[in-house]
């Protein structure tokens, strides 16, 4: 069976993770999440007392890094970073990175690397738009900015942190607010993609939705 390219956008609480997962589990894809490439780098360079916003000395952290985001697991040079990515000062100092665009273009040439055979889910903002603008199935997912902040808070994670949802939601319009307005690949719906309001649907309907798409396309 031909192995397709699934890319998956969208703002962050929009369900790409637990989509994409779903969506690879049951294609028996791998599921790739760009947006922990981008926090562990954040991680490592904050570690390394590496400057954010040095655009030529984070490039080349990442450039040199042994990286890892498959298999639930994330992992730089040796550091298992995934639960530490996952905080509220993470999600505040990532944005300063991602719109770097030396270091976008080495994470795009990883990211083509790790998709280019198909049988890959991989989830991010500028997957359908610059990493693989030919993915066999492109989805855009969003939902209202309250529900993504409700989803945010259930999130273990965060939950562990004590987040209010206040807080969770005004951290999350940020975010996207810099998300989509940076010069350098900035979410955007891109073209052939298709729009999934998740507003008021379940998991279960979304991911059902997806792999019919998928399946359009075998
Ligand atoms: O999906 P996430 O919340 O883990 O993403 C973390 C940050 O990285 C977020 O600010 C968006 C950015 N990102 C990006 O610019 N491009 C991607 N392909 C994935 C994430």
């Amino acid at each position: 069976m031909k192995q397709l390219i699934v890319a998956i956008d969208g703002p962050s609480g929009a369900g790409k993770g637990t989509v994409s997962g779903a969506v690879a589990r049951s294609l028996g894809y791998r599921h790739i999440d760009t947006g922990a490439m981008f926090r562990a780098v954040a991680w490592k360079a904050s570690h390394d007392g590496v400057a954010l916003d040095d655009d030529t000395a984070v490039a080349a952290l990442a450039t040199r890094a042994d990286l890892v985001v498959e298999g639930g697991v994330v992992r730089i040079d040796g550091h298992d970073v995934t639960r530490a990515i996952r905080t509220a000062e993470m999600d505040r100092m990532v944005p300063t990175v991602a719109r770097q665009p030396g270091l976008r273009a080495v994470l795009v040439d990883r990211q083509r690397a790790m998709g280019r055979d198909g049988g890959v889910v991989m989830e991010g903002r500028d997957i359908g738009s610059v990493v693989f603008p030919d993915a066999d199935v492109k989805v855009y997912l969003d939902a209202s900015e309250a529900e993504r902040a409700r989803r945010r808070l259930g999130d273990q994670a965060y939950a562990a942190q004590g987040a209010e949802q206040a807080a969770v939601a005004q951290a999350i319009a940020a975010r996207d607010q810099a998300d989509r307005t940076r010069a350098t690949a900035p979410l955007t719906l891109a073209p052939g993609a298709v729009y999934i309001d998740t507003t008021a649907l379940g998991i279960e309907q979304v991911v059902a939705q997806v792999i019919a798409l998928v399946k359009a396309k075998l």
